[in-house]
């Protein structure tokens, strides 16, 4: 039994048998012109990074969605790809074997973890003082626990590296972009101690805010919060390596290093690792859509990528 390669889809082509990946989904209702309302599922189906929109129309397939949870598993399904906002969408119009069955690691982009990982304790113990290994330690390298889902967790559902090893990918990518930054201006050099803590600890919250790459019921509580919390739980132990000015601006750092986007950054530490996170996720984000085919082709020949508000040409 075929997976369906979500990267290779062309408009018009027929789904027998093949299995997906379910994402997320939601049940929704379409007014029909007559005032008639009739209840659809939309969702998303993801195959190694490449996710596109699904629907699904007949009332007993309906039902079935609405009665189980079935996102994050795979199903055999039947349908057709066709074309909404100039992009495929997969309509689905019906089960296929339920005895072929596949497992997720089938679907899910994973990264080496373990050389990542490597990378990252190798970048720790050249560029840090032996203080800022004392607050990694702390924060980090001393629980196992946090150290096993760092290593493995995404960075987010879709924006940019959204696979397995995905926020270890990103913080490692982003202590690599704050040295050049520490590198290329003096003047920096003064703060590189909160700076690489700030930026090593910004996203250490999605750990609690997703799992496998979905965010958890109590993710209406931000990672930039929940990071917070896993600072404060060890804040005696911290402030025996730190003043409590430099604890400060680490908490500062991370509640506000998304910038204007939310709770803006109050400090020019929160600023500088929200512009070092912009830079990387949203270069990390095209990247990973050109890979995964998640393009337009526009009528005028071109491709675009869409990117932060904008499709932008290829
Ligand atoms: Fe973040």
């Amino acid at each position: 039994m075929a997976i369906l390669d979500l990267r290779q889809l062309k408009i018009g082509d027929s789904v027998t048998n093949k299995a997906v990946y379910f994402s997320s989904y939601e049940l929704a209702v379409w007014q029909k012109p007559k005032g008639e309302k009739q209840t659809y599922v939309k969702g998303f189906v993801t195959y190694k990074g490449r996710e596109i929109a699904f629907s699904i129309w007949s009332a007993t397939l309906v039902e079935i969605f609405k009665n189980n949870d079935l996102v994050g598993h795979i199903l055999n399904i039947s349908g057709e790809i066709k074309e909404f906002k100039k992009q495929p969408q997969l309509s689905i119009t019906g089960f296929g074997d339920p005895e072929v069955t596949h497992t997720t690691d089938e679907f899910i982009e994973k990264l080496n973890v373990d050389l990542l990982f490597s990378e990252f304790a190798d970048f720790i113990k050249t560029n840090f003082t032996e203080s800022m290994k004392k607050v990694a330690n702390i924060i980090f390298f001393k629980d196992k626990a946090i150290i096993d889902r760092f290593k493995v967790e995404f960075a987010g559902e879709k924006m940019h590296d959204a696979k397995v090893g995905g926020v270890l990918n990103h913080s490692l990518k982003g202590l690599r972009l704050t040295k050049t930054l520490i590198e290329n201006d003096s003047r920096l050099e003064q703060y590189k101690c909160i700076l690489y803590l700030g930026w090593l600890f910004h996203d250490i919250g999605k750990i609690f805010e997703m799992h496998d790459g979905h965010y958890t019921e109590n993710s209406f509580v931000s990672h930039r919060i929940t990071g917070i919390e896993l600072l404060v739980q060890n804040k005696i132990e911290l402030l025996t390596v730190l003043s409590e000015r430099e604890y400060y601006i680490l908490i500062s750092i991370l509640e506000g290093h998304h910038g204007e986007y939310e709770s803006k950054a109050k400090t020019i530490w929160a600023y500088i690792i929200h512009l070092v996170d912009m830079l990387e996720s949203q270069t990390t984000g095209i990247m990973d859509k050109l890979h995964t085919g998640n393009i337009t082709l526009k009528d005028n020949g071109n491709t675009t990528v869409y990117v932060n508000g904008e499709n932008l040409v290829v």
